[in-house]
């Protein structure tokens, strides 16, 4: 397999080929395709979506998509759709990290469903998942057909071996899989931890920036899809697909990497985080977090997200009569935050890099005691700045169920209300 680098670009009309003269001039399925290869078509969006919005590739491969077994049912039963099994408290809820294992897991084996809400069928909503592995992936490639998956590696660095090239990540980096795109996760750190979003709604696109102008958060050029690479080989393999919120397996004599050449807008890519563009108030007041969004998939509601990516990185904080950390809130969104790096400033402890809190629509929230009163005595005529921290939140406008197993874990923290039971009544009158 090749691995020759990365190209530049959100959602740009690529072209890679790994061998020269692969690719298609002036068609894309020529009656017979250079080096003895299948052309295919892959789509991300429906055939009509308007043309900025549109997403597919052609992919030039030695064997098509259709070529394996028949599909079983597969057994990973921590990874699955039943968001809010039981009757979905309003509680705020904390976990600390999902334990690593001890036995051998791979990445697939390694998921584990925490949350989510609306489903695969009727493509809105997202799954939220965990994971916690130790192995790659060996002679196993696996897909999701009920979502794109955006995913936040924590402890460990990722090698995502795709059918549209490798890429490797590392925490405070993200990678996002199409829906449908297979691929296989290699694990070159051994233990590895890290969230997955799996978006079943419209594909992730980056905010507009209305006022901000035309640069700044996310930058277009730092979204990096790889570049062709393939590999050849043949055995006794296994294809696992995530399709109706449940896991199929089925024989494949052949690694499903197998594509040479490929052009088109619907690929993988990663982005660091650490290159976010953060902006902020530099008077008064902390801006709503939709400061903060790195991508968004819309609803047919404008300005109402499917799914907020929204992270929280290092950043000056200089506001003037202003009490700086997150403000106490209710909203009607409902959020779902994790740790990758460093420690959170709305939280003193509690919610260690690995973990992750829900808090769902108009459920109270906001700084723990402690922060609340260093924040509330913190000197504002100097600058404040936060360094070495990565939080993150997947927002979404549905309630988040938690799954069964997410409420019943022994790490779910079940004393997190007790963060705010120590702010005082300090109400005082005038005579
Ligand atoms: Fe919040």
């Amino acid at each position: 397999m090749t691995t020759n680098g990365y190209m530049s670009g959100f959602g740009n009309e690529f072209a890679t080929e790994a061998i020269p003269g692969t690719l298609p001039v002036g068609r894309n399925s020529p009656q017979k395709v250079a080096h003895g290869l299948y052309a295919e078509q892959l789509t991300g969006t429906a055939f009509t979506a308007p043309r900025g919005e549109n997403r597919r590739s052609w992919l030039y491969r030695i064997r098509p998509a259709a070529m394996h077994g028949r599909f079983e049912s597969f057994a990973q039963p921590r990874l699955h759709d039943r968001f809010g099994e039981a009757p979905v408290s309003p509680d705020q809820m904390r976990w600390n990290p999902l334990p690593l294992p001890e036995a051998p897991t791979d990445f697939v084996e390694g998921l584990y469903t925490v949350a989510g809400n609306g489903g695969s069928d009727a493509h809105a909503g997202v799954g939220i998942h965990l994971y916690a592995a130790n192995t790659s992936m060996r002679g196993r490639y696996f897909y999701s057909a009920d979502g794109e998956l955006l995913i936040v590696p924590q402890q460990g660095r990722l090698r995502v071996a795709t059918e549209l090239g490798v890429l490797d990540v590392e925490p405070q980096e993200i990678v996002v899989v199409p829906r449908g795109v297979r691929f296989r996760v290699e694990l070159p750190d051994g233990a590895s931890r890290g969230y997955v979003c799996e978006n079943f709604g419209a594909l992730l696109r980056l905010p507009g920036l209305g006022p901000i102008g035309s640069n700044g958060l996310a930058n277009p050029r730092d979204f990096l899809s790889p570049v062709a690479a393939w590999e050849d080989l043949e055995g006794g393999f296994e294809l696992i697909a995530k399709f109706g919120g449940h896991l199929w397996h089925a024989p494949i004599d052949h690694s499903p990497l197998d594509v040479v050449a490929w052009h088109g807008n619907y690929a993988p890519y990663k982005y660091d985080l650490r290159r976010f563009n953060t902006i902020g108030s530099i008077s008064f007041d902390h801006p709503d977090p939709s400061i903060f969004l790195v991508l968004t998939s819309p609803t047919d509601t404008p300005g109402v997200g499917n799914l907020d990516f929204a992270i929280f990185p290092p950043r000056w904080l200089v506001q003037q009569d202003t009490f700086r950390p997150p403000w106490f809130h209710r909203n009607v969104a409902s959020e779902f935050m994790g740790l990758v790096h460093g420690a959170y400033d709305a939280k003193a402890e509690g919610f260690a890099p690995g973990g992750c809190s829900l808090h769902n629509c108009m459920s109270g929230h906001g700084p723990d005691a402690a922060t609340f009163d260093k924040a509330s005595s913190a000197d504002l005529s100097k600058p404040d700045v936060i360094t070495d921290t990565m939080a993150f939140m997947f927002e979404t406008r549905g309630v988040i169920k938690p799954t069964r197993q997410a409420v019943d874990a022994a790490h779910r923290q079940r004393d997190y209300q007790a963060c705010w039971a120590g702010l005082r009544r300090q109400f005082a009158p005038p005579r």
